[in-house]
């Protein structure tokens, strides 16, 4: 294998650690959208990753205004930085919202109450309030956690590039990655 397909393999590898381990790096990440022209950025947590679609994917509430962005603007960018590594990761690619409902109850099933219970706010994210804590449920509206289901969504990037910045004492490195149709993959050196 090349080094240039073993920097890709160890990013999809890095990427599923992202998914599994909550103190590793990758975990979370912050993804930028485009409203009206200007960027928009918010950390997210990484969930899934499909190495073989080139897809990575993140859940929010449906009415979150990045779901606003996603439907006028399907360009996101979602930047990672692994700070013992120093490896930066710029990932390219078209957002979309997944529309399956079964992969939506399955994901649902599996999140844990903690996560659940954020679906739950009365209130549809950046939407103005009293006080701090109004948006909170009462705990007796709290009873039926599974309610927060038709605020749930899963989010796909679809990747189409990979800027991978290494850096390193000796020299930084820089590679572009760039996915055609077809698994065509297109490697470049560029100059950190
Ligand atoms: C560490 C951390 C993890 C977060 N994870 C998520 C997440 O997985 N999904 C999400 O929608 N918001 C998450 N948030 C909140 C977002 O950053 C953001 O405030 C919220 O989604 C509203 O964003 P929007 O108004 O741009 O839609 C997280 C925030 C932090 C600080």
């Amino acid at each position: 294998m090349e080094d240039k397909q073993k920097i890709l393999e160890g990013i999809w590898e890095e990427l599923r650690l992202g998914v599994e381990k909550s103190k590793h790096p990758y975990h979370i990440f912050s993804i930028s959208t485009v409203n009206d022209n200007k960027p928009d950025s918010r950390c997210v947590v990484l969930r899934n990753i499909d190495k073989k679609s080139k897809i990575i994917s993140f859940h929010t509430d449906i009415r979150s205004k990045k779901i606003k962005h996603i439907n006028s603007n399907d360009n996101v960018c979602a930047l990672f930085y692994d700070q013992q590594k120093k490896i930066q990761l710029r990932l390219y690619g078209e957002i979309y919202l997944v529309s399956s409902k079964s992969e939506i109850e399955e994901r649902w099933k599996n999140s844990r109450n903690m996560s659940k219970l954020c679906y739950l706010n009365k209130y549809p994210p950046g939407e103005p309030i009293l006080n701090s804590r109004e948006y909170l449920c009462n705990e007796s509206e709290l009873g039926d956690i599974e309610r927060g289901i038709k605020n749930f969504s899963i989010i796909n990037v679809k990747i189409e590039t990979i800027d991978w910045l290494n850096l390193n004492h000796k020299g930084h490195e820089r590679m572009i990655i760039n996915f055609y149709d077809n698994s065509k993959v297109n490697y470049e050196w560029v100059a950190p």
